[in-house]
């Protein structure tokens, strides 16, 4: 491969939200795909809820927007969310279009029969449209099967970004993103890929805490290279924990959907006593903070390691047509879910904020746009409503499209970028330094910044991530770079967003719960937490 490839838009991240902007870019432009794992290897692929849109006439728009707006604790942006909301109906079409095979209520191959809709938590209404108990899986492997034959897009599995590439360019001169360099995970060389517009479509952050539903890939590598590159990173402090993940040793992340409790499924403690009446009058279909503080409470208050997930008042015929991915996943730990109840524990799920966008999904920075769940919207606010995020991905794909449509025939890209230079490091000899590190963040950020906080803690992972943070700077100041040690200096950077956003929010609001500060501040506006690097100082310094 050359050292310089150009294209006339990197995406980097093959998600939905990647995909989809891929393929409604491919017919105007060339348009290059980064994966750093295999192309499906995404949170995407594990998706299984669905997708939150307006589609039932009893519903209505203004109770999508409302119900977003609650669960969102006052952060939420409103314009965005009627936008969003609005533009449901046509992503889903669009989805339809691409192939996408949505469960429907009668029969599956009558395009006549409406789609059935789920419930989730915070939905006064059933708005989530599915395929199953695995939407993402279809939604994924469908895009796949369309950008593989695109003529107009290539596609780089196990290539990661390492760092924007900024230059000045045009005139009068600005400074804007002109691509990223990008290590090849075979080769391990470093390429430059050059693009008049770059986008992250990186997805989110879980892997900073040691038990999350997400897989590997979600590391925050897009947050930490916007930030590196001086945009402004948003409410880093509001981590959605998901309240029911699979309580197994060898179950590795894997999700109990909030669609179970649509369908009546009840949380028990360990005796059979239902609990969440005495947390929210909604019980089970609460917003997900609330059910996952309740069980985290009951949990310390009994000394538990698991709640249960009772769904057995369904039939059996019932639970193969709805929940067939997870009643299989169960049996493989022998546990059947139409008899006996499931072993669950909170797990953290979302990243709520994100590189701060516009409508456009624009950064601050030229050139660089950012999409999905990587991105901080305005949408979710201090707490993401379920299934809003799919819709989400495509939303913002389809604004970014609009807008890099606009744009592309104005931007001519320079020559003369700098290659990457590897003439000062050597291979490295302690290796086990990266994978300590990696270790040692997730569980204090577990331990210290979790579910409920307290000023105390989170000192306490401050000055922790201060430490690693400079033994990482100087480790990679001297190494050949690795897929893991780009992984843990990203990671590094987000747990300080999060510790830092965290210890800014003198209050509690949606998903950050300060036990100093219980309350929600009610006199003042509420406010974003933004963090921006100080090119100077090569710190934090509050928007
Ligand atoms: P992802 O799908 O995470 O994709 C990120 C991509 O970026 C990957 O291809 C990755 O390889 C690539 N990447 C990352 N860093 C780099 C790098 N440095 N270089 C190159 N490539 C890179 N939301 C809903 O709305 N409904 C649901 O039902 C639902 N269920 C969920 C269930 C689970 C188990 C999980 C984990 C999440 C769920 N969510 C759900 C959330 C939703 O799936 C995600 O928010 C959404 O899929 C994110 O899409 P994305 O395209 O932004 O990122
Ligand atoms: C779920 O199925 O419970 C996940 C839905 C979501 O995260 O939006």
């Amino acid at each position: 491969m050359h050292d310089q490839l150009q294209h006339d838009v990197l995406i980097i991240g093959s998600g939905a939200a990647g995909l989809s902007l891929a393929l409604k870019l491919a017919d105007i432009a060339t348009v290059a795909v980064l994966s750093k794992d295999s192309l499906i290897e995404s949170a995407t692929l594990y998706a299984q809820g669905g997708v939150s849109a307006v589609l039932d006439e009893r519903d209505s728009i203004d109770s999508h927007v409302e119900d977003t707006l609650i669960a969102g604790a006052g952060l939420c942006d409103e314009d965005v969310v009627r936008h969003v909301v609005e533009q449901a109906q046509e992503s889903i079409n669009w989805l339809v279009d691409q192939g996408v095979d949505f469960t429907r209520v009668d029969n599956q191959s009558d395009p006549n029969s409406p789609f059935h809709l789920h419930q989730e938590g915070g939905h006064s209404h059933r708005r989530i449209i599915h395929a199953a108990d695995a939407t993402g899986r279809e939604i994924e492997t469908t895009l796949e099967q369309r950008v593989i034959t695109h003529p107009n897009i290539e596609l780089f599995e196990h290539h990661i970004a390492v760092d924007l590439i900024k230059q000045n360019i045009g005139k009068p001169s600005s400074q804007r993103c002109i691509g990223a360099y990008v290590l090849d995970l075979e080769t391990k060389a470093v390429h430059v890929f050059c693009a008049k517009n770059t986008v992250l479509a990186t997805g989110g952050a879980g892997k900073a805490y040691l038990y999350t539903s997400n897989p590997d890939a979600c590391t925050g590598d897009g947050i930490a290279m916007a930030y590196r590159a001086g945009c402004r990173i948003a409410n880093m402090e509001f981590i959605q924990f998901h309240p029911t993940c699979l309580y197994h040793p060898q179950a590795k992340s894997f999700l109990i959907s909030e669609a179970l409790r649509g369908e009546g499924a009840k949380l028990i403690l360990g005796n059979g006593e239902r609990f969440m009446h005495r947390y929210d009058a909604r019980e089970e279909l609460a917003p997900r903070d609330i059910v996952a503080r309740a069980i985290d409470s009951e949990m310390k208050r009994l000394g538990e390691d698991c709640v249960y997930l009772d769904i057995t008042h369904q039939p059996q015929s019932f639970i193969d047509a709805h929940f067939p991915t997870i009643s299989a996943k169960c049996k493989e730990f022998g546990i059947d879910i139409s008899r006996s109840p499931i072993p669950v524990v909170p797990a953290a799920h979302y990243t709520c904020g994100g590189i701060m966008i516009d409508i456009e999904g624009q950064t601050d920075v030229p050139g660089l746009y950012a999409i999905g769940e990587a991105s901080c919207s305005g949408l979710h606010g201090a707490n993401r409503m379920a299934s809003n995020s799919l819709l989400e991905c495509v939303v913002y794909a389809h604004a970014a499209y609009d807008s890099i449509r606009q744009s592309l025939a104005a931007v001519n890209l320079p020559s003369d970028i700098r290659a990457w230079d590897e003439s000062r490091v050597t291979d490295s000899d302690e290796e086990v330094v990266v994978s300590h590190n990696w270790d040692e963040i997730r569980r204090f950020m577990w331990d210290y910044v979790g579910i409920v906080r307290t000023t105390k803690r989170l000192q306490r992972a401050q000055h922790r991530i201060r430490l690693l943070k400079s033994e990482i700077t100087e480790y990679y100041g001297n190494f050949r770079i690795s897929k893991d040690l780009v992984e843990l200096r990203n990671l590094a950077v987000v747990a300080e967003l999060i510790i830092n956003s965290a210890l800014k929010r003198r209050e509690s609001r949606g998903l950050h719960f300060s036990a100093d500060y219980p309350v929600a501040h009610v006199s003042k506006q509420a406010k974003n937490t933004i963090l921006q690097i100080d090119q100077q100082k090569n710190g934090h310094v509050a928007a």
